[in-house]
């Protein structure tokens, strides 16, 4: 892991793409509230994003964006702990988006799986645009303008996670090469004092020597710890660490969010497109109905007819939601058709229910106080903003950009 100072810190974004259903919460969002706790986290909403797809039609984008924000206050993103912001309100994203888009080459962008996925599978639209080839160019600007030491993404972004780290080290590579870099380390270590000097000494040989991993991160760790050293010098530390130039943008971990096993209404993965989805939004009746008349087992056609939870969409849900006995309750009644379909759906219609109150009436109070949910994003853009303002004037200052 070749990280500075700021592992403790998480990104993620989300494209807007309107009110957000119970594959969102139980896939993404539950790990978001877990991880506020444990780090600082930065979520964005990725309105830049949804122009590579989407740019012919806007008139929805604004709704969008306010209607996810709500969903994420409502299920518990804390903007006391979590710093939720606006992609297109920082604008230092693009602005580093440009710097990393001259020495990306394209060949890098052609390779990445999704441009000739989402190409095939969004064939309706136009999508042989610089923007969409560049789209995660701009991720890995999101990514690096806040130098995040993790990212939570599901399994089709890690190949953006793994380009980021290219072009953050290719970044590196070409403008934090010094002259008299190894001069310069040295002087750095000695800032450091006597005793963590000669530990760094030491990790760094055993690191370079028998690359020993621990002592790598035994060694980022003491940098982290450093009080009396300036920033260009902590650069110049880690990357001596493991190389000959300044690590000026972090290589960031992609962590792995595993997937949702939140099933849609038909027993497919659920997702807006395959309209199987049971939004946090929706009302407790239309829930009701919705999970009422959802497909089950084709082979109980009556009451009579045993069936098998196996090819039954409700049985999935039985294991997102029911304990133990519920579960081996549903077998047992099925299988001898001791019960009907709609009382085996009962324990979670209730289950839903429950579980999406809370989660309403927050949103209500949100819907009701737009002016608060949008002091909240203001703030957090504000926040973002500085971190970023400070990532991008030091990458200005490598790059011979600063004018000062
Ligand atoms: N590309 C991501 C998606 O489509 C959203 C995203 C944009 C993102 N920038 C990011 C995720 C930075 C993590 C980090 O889902
Ligand atoms: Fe599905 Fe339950 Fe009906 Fe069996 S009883 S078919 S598991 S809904």
């Amino acid at each position: 892991m070749s990280s500075s100072s700021n592992n403790n810190r998480v990104l993620s974004g989300m494209r807007p793409t309107g009110a957000l259903h119970l594959g969102h919460y139980h896939g993404v969002l539950k790990n978001w509230l877990q991880l506020q706790h444990e780090y600082q986290c930065y979520f964005f909403v990725a309105d830049w994003h949804a122009l590579t797809t989407h740019y012919d039609d806007l008139s929805n984008l604004e709704n969008s964006v306010w209607d996810m924000v709500i969903d994420w206050l409502a299920v518990g993103v804390n903007p006391g702990s979590a710093t939720v912001f606006i992609q297109s309100q920082v604008p230092e994203h693009a602005e580093l988006h440009l710097l990393l888009s001259m020495i990306t080459p394209l060949s890098w962008l052609e390779r990445v799986p999704s441009y000739k996925d989402q190409q095939e599978k969004l064939k309706e639209r136009d999508l042989a645009n610089y923007g969409f080839l560049g789209y995660p160019v701009l991720q890995s600007a999101d990514i690096l303008a806040y130098k995040a030491g993790h990212v939570p993404v599901g399994e089709d972004q890690v190949a953006h996670v793994e380009l980021t780290r290219e072009i953050a080290r290719r970044f590196n590579y070409i403008y934090g090469r010094e002259v008299d870099f190894a001069e310069k380390a040295e002087s750095a270590m000695k800032k450091m004092g006597k005793k963590n000097a000669k530990l760094y000494k030491e990790l760094r040989k055993k690191f370079q020597e028998k690359g020993d991993d621990e002592a790598l991160s035994t060694a980022q760790a003491l940098l982290n710890s450093q009080q009396n050293i300036t920033a260009g010098d902590k650069e110049r530390l880690f990357g001596f660490l493991e190389g000959s130039s300044r690590i000026i943008l972090p290589e960031p971990e992609a962590l792995l969010t595993k997937a949702s096993k939140m099933p849609g209404l038909d027993g497919q993965k659920m997702s807006k497109s395959y309209n199987n989805t049971i939004a946090l939004r929706d009302s407790p009746d239309d829930i009701s109905k919705k999970l009422r008349t959802m497909p089950t087992d084709p082979a109980r056609v009556r009451k009579t007819d045993p069936g098998t939870p196996e090819k039954c969409p409700v049985w999935k849900l039985h294991q997102v939601y029911s304990d133990d006995k519920t579960l081996e309750w549903v077998q047992q009644s099925c299988t001898s058709a001791s019960i009907g379909c709609l009382d085996c759906k009962t324990p979670i219609i209730d289950a839903v229910l429950a579980e999406l109150a809370p989660i309403c009436e927050r949103a209500k109070e949100y819907e009701e106080d737009r002016s608060l949910v949008r002091t909240i994003i203001n703030e957090g853009n504000e926040k973002a903003r500085e971190v970023a303002k400070e990532t991008l004037a030091e990458v200005r200052q490598v790059m011979n950009l600063s004018y000062r």
